[in-house]
């Protein structure tokens, strides 16, 4: 396949242009190349794009989410075939590997999160998908817009978030970040009824947002007395789980002074500078801090709860565009809604 098309391209700190760019081609047997039909842009590429992230070099097609159809497969593809229509998983697995065995595809030493990081991504007409057998997700034509939401976001707030920081019936749950990752921990935390669900943002729609989403209080984190507040909705005891869905000190830092005796923080965000560990006040307090790479091996199970209803991920996208269009829609300081994605 010969040609060019369209790629949104990270070129440092602050840059990106839109460029044409030669269509990949397979270059390994087991690469299948898709044609992109839908693709989102997640908190991790402003990360990339604030110079947080030191792997994605310059000159790397940004996105890792994406749905679309497979346009060709290598020769060691078995699984797919031209014309599947296909959700593409933000981690690459060979499924084969030691970490892979141990359902830790983050970590697949062939693989992992490459896209759009060590590799060329989605944000772009067509992406070449590496280990594709196990890498991509058979999809029915016509879902497409509700599962772009599980390429990245689901997986990440169900497996970092609400998994890591054992959401519990009964407990009470503070999810910091209310971005599309947060928002994703807020519904999937559902699934095991906790009692409190407080979601904390400095962004008031997005408060709004997560309410309607569930949440059974919400706080401005720009308020200082934010802490206190979670303190009182607790009975003075806290959180029994923390998830930290942003990726500055500071929602690191409200979730220390937050967490209960005996609970979790359960970090999420993409970390471009050090956090101070308060061990001064945690020290005693039976409390445990989990870190963590979305694996996406929970993807088979999010994609029954979508196709059952339990969840419906459409609620998170909130604008539409083109391609075409994604210079003048992604800048920082433009983003205000949850999730953008374009045909
Ligand atoms: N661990 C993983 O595998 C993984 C995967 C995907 C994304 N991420 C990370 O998850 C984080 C969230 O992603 P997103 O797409 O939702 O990002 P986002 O940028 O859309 O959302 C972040 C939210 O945090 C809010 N915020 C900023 N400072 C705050 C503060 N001090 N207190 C409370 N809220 C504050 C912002 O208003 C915004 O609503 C990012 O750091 C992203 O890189 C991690
Ligand atoms: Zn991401
Ligand atoms: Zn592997």
């Amino acid at each position: 396949m010969k040609g060019t098309m369209r790629a949104l391209v990270y070129q440092g700190p602050g840059k990106k242009v839109l460029e044409d760019r030669p269509i990949p081609a397979v270059n390994t047997p087991t690469d299948a190349i898709v044609k992109v039909t839908k693709t989102t842009i997640c908190g991790t590429d402003l990360h990339i794009l604030k110079g947080d992230v030191p792997t994605c070099r310059p000159g790397r097609v940004l996105g890792h989410e994406g749905v679309g159809v497979v346009e060709k497969t290598g020769p060691g593809v078995t699984t797919f075939h031209a014309g599947d229509a296909v959700l593409i998983s933000c981690i690459s697995a060979c499924g084969k590997c030691e970490y892979c065995r141990r359902g830790m595809y983050s970590h697949c030493t062939t693989g992992g999160w490459i896209l759009g990081n060590q590799i060329d991504g989605t944000q772009a007409e067509y992406v070449r998908i590496p280990h594709a057998d196990t890498s991509l997700y058979r999809i029915s034509a016509g879902d497409e817009e509700a599962l772009v939401m599980l390429s990245d976001i689901l997986p990440t707030g169900f497996e970092c978030g609400v998994l890591n920081g054992k959401v519990q019936p009964g407990n009470s749950v503070a999810i910091v970040g209310a971005g599309p990752v947060g928002l994703a921990a807020l519904l999937t935390a559902q699934f095991y009824s906790p009692a409190e669900l407080i979601v904390i943002d400095l962004n008031d729609y997005r408060l709004q947002v997560a309410r309607r989403f569930g949440a059974t209080a919400t706080l401005n984190a720009a308020d200082a007395s934010t802490p206190d507040a979670v303190m009182k909705m607790t009975g003075g005891r806290g959180v029994d789980t923390a998830i930290e869905a942003v990726g500055v000190p500071a929602s690191f830092t409200t979730c220390e002074n937050i967490v209960a005796p005996g609970g979790t923080i359960a970090n999420v965000g993409v970390h471009g500078v050090k956090v101070d560990l308060h061990l001064e006040h945690l020290w005693s307090r039976n409390i445990t801090i989990t870190t963590r790479l979305v694996d996406t091996v929970s993807m088979p199970m999010l994609l029954k709860t979508v196709q059952s209803r339990k969840i419906d991920p459409k609620l998170l996208i909130t604008h539409h565009f083109r391609l075409d269009h994604i210079l003048a829609r992604s800048s920082t300081s433009n983003r205000r809604a949850h999730v953008r994605h374009f045909a």
